[in-house]
């Protein structure tokens, strides 16, 4: 485990003026996958106006491309603490840092910890903090696919049992936990999804990514796939394959390293790299959003790109069953193939997105709402 220095960590934080927070309300913020990032950035600058933070990195993703190019561009705070968790199993990775983000908490005594989203990091530091009994808040509670294979849907329902604030992003999501018995705490906060969109779009303006690749705007796919739905069922990986090499339009693919581990083992990887297909590495989030921005349509199975295209306005093809982002496709913007080849295609070809488009997220002030709720209860 890994302490950043304090001086490293204010000199990054530039001219913040410390003397107006009360520092006796120290407040732990753990993060350790790209979309905890994301969202970390905006709740992160709000809450640093009026308390002192500390920054907890589990390591959980740790390539470059996965990690610190996010640190580098969004203007997150350096971590204070730094795990260094990587790769396992589920139960060994959540261990690992259950282990460790309590050693963490038992030493800087936070007055709250806020968690983020359903991964590994959510639940296992939720879990270390309510056993020490420092309270929990959720930044994305209630969310919910009723799919309990996904690791994903554990961690959520896990995470917002024992969360004493909830932050809601959405109407059904407050639904969602009032059908499992959750009022208390509960908050509709919007989603800071869109603050992290709107402080970096016009930055992501100057990304050079669409010519980089060589691409016309609006004249192509964006595709991601990651969820183990897709990447551990062979059967699953080798239609959405053959379905993106069946498409007749330019499809740029920045692959996760679940994904190519994957396509390797399955032998698929080939078949890929030799089709139209651009297979890339993934981008840091300002060249993937210009890159989403400039797409005719995006094609995921990951939770945080739906809303990005709805909030972006490109249409979306979901390749799973189901999502926890029911408004996008109530509002027409967004639409679920699974993984059925001909569904995929079909869809490419003809799915038109609805001419209105209602604003379910918010606007951008969701880290403020957020802000101040923590600062009314603490
Ligand atoms: C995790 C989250 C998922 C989130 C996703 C975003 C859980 C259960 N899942 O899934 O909700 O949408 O992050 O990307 O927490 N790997 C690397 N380099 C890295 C990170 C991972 O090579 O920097 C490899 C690991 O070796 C592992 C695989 O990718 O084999 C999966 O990584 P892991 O962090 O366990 O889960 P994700 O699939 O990224």
């Amino acid at each position: 485990m890994m302490k950043n220095s304090t001086k490293n960590k204010k000199e990054k934080m530039g001219k913040k003026t410390f003397e107006l927070k009360d520092m006796q309300k120290k407040l732990c913020i753990i993060v350790g996958t790209r979309p905890n990032f994301i969202k970390c950035g905006p709740v992160s600058r709000e809450l640093g106006k009026k308390f002192d933070e500390v920054l907890i990195h589990t390591g959980q993703h740790y390539d470059y491309e996965m990690n610190k190019i996010f640190f580098d561009e969004l203007d997150i705070p350096e971590p204070d603490f730094h795990l260094e968790i990587g790769s396992g199993t589920h139960g060994e990775q959540t261990g690992k840092m259950l282990k460790l983000i309590e050693r963490v908490l038992i030493t800087e005594k936070p007055k709250l910890v806020i968690v983020f989203g359903d991964c590994n990091n959510t639940i296992a530091g939720a879990l270390a903090s309510v056993k020490l009994h420092i309270p929990v808040a959720h930044v994305e509670a209630g969310l919910r696919s009723f799919d309990r294979s996904m690791p994903e849907e554990i961690n959520r329902v896990l995470t917002d049992h024992i969360s004493k604030l909830l932050f809601c992003p959405t109407q059904t999501s407050i639904n969602n936990l009032k059908n499992e018995g959750i009022v208390d705490g509960v908050y509709f906060t919007y989603d800071v999804t869109v603050d992290a969109l709107e402080y970096n779009k016009k930055i992501a303006e100057k990304s050079d990514i669409t010519n980089h690749l060589n691409l016309n705007k609006k004249e192509y796919l964006v595709a991601t796939v990651h969820r183990a739905g897709n990447t551990d069922n062979k059967n699953n990986l080798n239609n959405i394959v053959k379905a993106f090499c069946e498409i007749d339009e330019p499809i740029v693919f920045p692959i996760h390293p679940r994904t190519e581990k994957c396509l390797k083992s399955y032998g698929l990887y080939n078949k890929l790299n030799n089709s139209s297909v651009k297979l890339i590495a993934p981008l840091g989030y300002l060249d993937f959003l210009c890159l989403c921005n400039n797409a005719r349509m995006i094609l995921t199975d990951s939770g945080g790109i739906q809303k990005e295209a709805y909030i972006l306005k490109v249409p979306c093809i979901t390749l799973r069953k189901n999502t926890e982002w029911i408004e996008t496709i109530n509002d027409g913007w967004n639409i679920l193939a699974g993984s059925n080849k001909q569904k995929i295609i079909n869809l490419v070809n003809n799915f038109k997105p609805s001419s209105n488009q209602r604003f379910v997220f918010g606007q951008g002030n969701s880290s403020k709402i957020i802000a101040n709720i923590i600062s009314d209860n603490l």
